[in-house]
């Protein structure tokens, strides 16, 4: 950021915590909760979720690889029953899980807010606010496998721009921010 402090579409967000490292958003999460990760492709989710045990990331990419191969797109509607599965099941057991997909669409999050309630569960949003310059650098330099066509980062950057002002009103008991430097 400059010195006359110019200031980011995401920083227009009020959160629980600022500025969130990763040790400060791990902590402000609890034993149980459901963790949403939201944020376009190339935003760090993955990367971020490195700090946590991989048995409780549910992730749509590797769900799809574990269906077809990674990046194939056609497998999402057979790795989104997987996922709609392994939610429920650990819900219901109480396991903390995080859910390791772009969940920039509205009616995904409502979906995986209902789920957490239905089992007495804790939703917690975790916006992962990375530029869209960024974002479309990470994607451009990905495997062909597994980048994204351009538009489909704008557009995702966009939508989880746009939740920045519904976060608030859609259930979640926490909405953490995660901006990274
Ligand atoms: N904070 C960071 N600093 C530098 N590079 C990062 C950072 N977070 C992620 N990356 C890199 O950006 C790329 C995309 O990150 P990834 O976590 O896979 O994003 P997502 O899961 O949101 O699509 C990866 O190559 C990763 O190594
Ligand atoms: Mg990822």
């Amino acid at each position: 950021m400059s010195s006359t402090g110019r200031t980011t579409p995401w920083q227009a967000i009020t959160v629980s915590a600022a500025e969130e490292t990763t040790a400060r958003w791990l902590a402000s999460t609890r034993p149980g909760d459901l963790v949403v990760l939201i944020g376009a492709s190339g935003a760090g989710k993955t990367t971020l979720l490195g700090s946590v045990p991989p048995h409780r990331v549910v992730s749509l990419d590797a769900l799809r690889a574990g269906v077809s191969e990674p990046g194939d797109q056609s497998a999402t509607p057979d790795a989104a029953v997987l996922q709609h599965l392994l939610l429920t099941m650990r819900l219901r057991r109480g396991a903390t899980t995080y859910t390791d997909s772009t969940s920039v669409d509205i009616h995904h999050r409502a979906q995986l807010v209902g789920l957490a309630r239905q089992f007495g569960v804790r939703p917690v949003a975790l916006l992962v606010g990375t530029e869209l310059e960024v974002c479309l650098q990470r994607n451009a330099a990905r495997p062909p496998a597994t980048r994204v066509p351009e538009d489909e980062v704008r557009r995702q950057h966009a939508l989880a721009l746009a939740a920045v002002a519904t976060l608030p009103g859609e259930g979640f008991a926490e909405i953490l921010h995660h901006r990274p430097a």
